[in-house]
C-alpha cells in the first residue's frame, strides 16, 4: 500500500517527506536540505528558483541570514537604485514596505501582486538561500550580490524575539532555544555555514559579493550607504555628495523613520504583524537577555567555527 501512494506522489513531495526534520523554534518542523535547516514553503521556493530563474547581468541580489537587517537593506538598495526616478520626499520606500518592494526568491517570486517594483531594471531580488543553493545563473552572470551579516548573538536574540511573538503553544524555552541555535538547528542554519558561504564567495570575488556587517552599518552608515551604491553600479556623484543626498538616503532608510511610516504597520502574514520586522535595531542588545555562560559559549563556538577564514565579529 505505501508503494502505491508513494507512486502518486511526485519527487518534490518525496523529497520534502524523506528529508530530515526538526523543531523550530515555534514548534514549526524544519527540514534538512542541502545542508541547511529550512522551512517547507522555502525548499519549495528554492527549488523552484533552481529551476526556472534565469538571472540577468543587471540583477541585483540580496542575500541573508534571517534578522540579519534584510528589511533594511531592502530599503537602502531600493531607495539607492531609485533615488533619480524619484525625488527622495516621494520615493517609495515612504508608502510600501520594504518586503514588497524587494520580493524573496523563495517566499514571493512568483506572486505577481507583491511583485511590485521589483522587476524594473535592474531588478532587485532578495534570498535567505545558502551561496551554494544560489541558481548556477546568479553565480555565473556579471549580477551582483549584497550579504548583510550580523553578529550571532545579537542575530539569535532577534530570531528569538521574533519568533516568540507567533502565537504557539510549542515554542522552545530560551534555554532550549540557545542550544538548538548552538547546534546549528534554525531557519537557514547553521549560521555559521551560511555567514561561511558568503563570505569565502566574497574573498574570491570582491567585484562580485559584498559581504557587509550590521554592526558597520550602525557605526558608520552614510560611509556604508557610499559603499554599497559604487558596489550596485549607482555612485554618488560628487554634486550629489555635495548637496547631502548620501546622508538623506541613509535617513529615510533608518530604523527610526521606517519603524513609524504607516506603511511599515499592520499584518502582513497570518500571526505576522510588519512592525515585528521593526523591533530595537541596537547592537549589543544579547547582553540583557543571555547568561555570562551562554556567551561565553557562543563567543567560543563562533570562534571555532570561523577560525582561519580571516573573518572576525
Ligand atoms: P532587532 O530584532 O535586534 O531589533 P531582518 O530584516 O533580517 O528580519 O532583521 C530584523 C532586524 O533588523 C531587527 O533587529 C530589526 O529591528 C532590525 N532593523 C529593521 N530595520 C532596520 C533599519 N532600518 N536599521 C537598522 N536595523 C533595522
Amino acid at each position: 500500500h505505501q508503494e502505491k501512494v508513494e507512486e502518486l506522489e511526485s519527487p518534490l513531495e518525496l523529497l520534502i517527506k524523506n528529508l530530515p526534520k526538526e523543531r523550530n523554534f515555534d514548534g514549526k518542523t524544519i527540514y534538512f536540505y542541502r545542508g541547511f535547516w529550512c522551512p517547507e514553503m522555502a525548499i519549495r521556493g528554492m527549488i523552484a528558483f533552481g529551476k526556472h530563474f534565469q538571472a540577468q547581468d543587471t540583477d541585483l541580489i540580496l542575500t541573508s541570514n534571517p534578522k540579519s537587517g534584510t528589511t533594511w537593506l531592502k530599503a537602502l538598495m531600493f531607495t539607492i537604485v531609485t533615488r533619480t526616478r524619484y525625488p527622495l520626499t516621494e520615493n517609495p520606500v515612504l508608502f510600501t514596505n520594504p518586503h514588497m518592494l524587494v520580493p524573496s526568491f523563495e517566499y514571493n517570486l512568483y506572486n505577481p501582486s507583491l511583485y511590485v517594483e521589483g522587476n524594473r531594471d535592474p531588478r532587485i531580488l532578495s534570498t535567505h538561500a545558502p551561496y551554494d543553493v544560489l541558481p548556477t545563473s546568479i553565480k555565473d552572470s556579471k549580477c551582483r550580490i549584497v550579504y548583510i551579516c550580523r553578529n550571532p548573538l545579537d542575530q539569535f536574540m532577534s530570531n528569538w524575539h521574533f519568533f516568540a511573538k507567533l502565537p504557539s503553544e510549542t515554542h522552545s524555552s530560551i534555554d532550549e532555544t540557545f542550544n538548538r541555535f548552538c547546534s546549528g538547528i534554525v531557519f537557514f542554519g547553521p549560521f555559521w555555514d551560511h555567514i561561511l558561504g558568503y563570505w569565502k564567495a566574497s574573498q574570491e570575488k570582491p567585484d562580485k559579493v559584498l559581504f557587509l556587517k550590521y554592526e558597520d552599518l550602525k557605526e558608520d552608515i552614510v560611509f556604508h550607504t557610499k559603499l554599497l551604491a559604487e558596489f550596485l553600479g549607482f555612485p554618488f556623484s560628487v554634486e550629489e555628495e555635495r548637496h547631502g543626498v548620501v546622508e538623506e538616503v541613509s535617513r529615510l532608510c533608518s530604523f527610526e523613520n521606517l519603524k513609524d511610516l504607516d506603511i511599515n504597520k499592520g499584518p502582513i502574514l497570518p500571526g505576522r504583524d510588519k512592525s515585528d520586522f521593526f523591533r530595537k535595531a541596537k547592537v549589543g542588545d544579547w547582553s540583557n537577555y543571555l547568561t555570562p555562560s551562554m556567551v561565553e559559549q557562543m563567543k567560543k563556538l563562533i570562534q571555532e567555527k570561523i577560525e582561519g577564514s580571516g573573518l572576525t565579529f
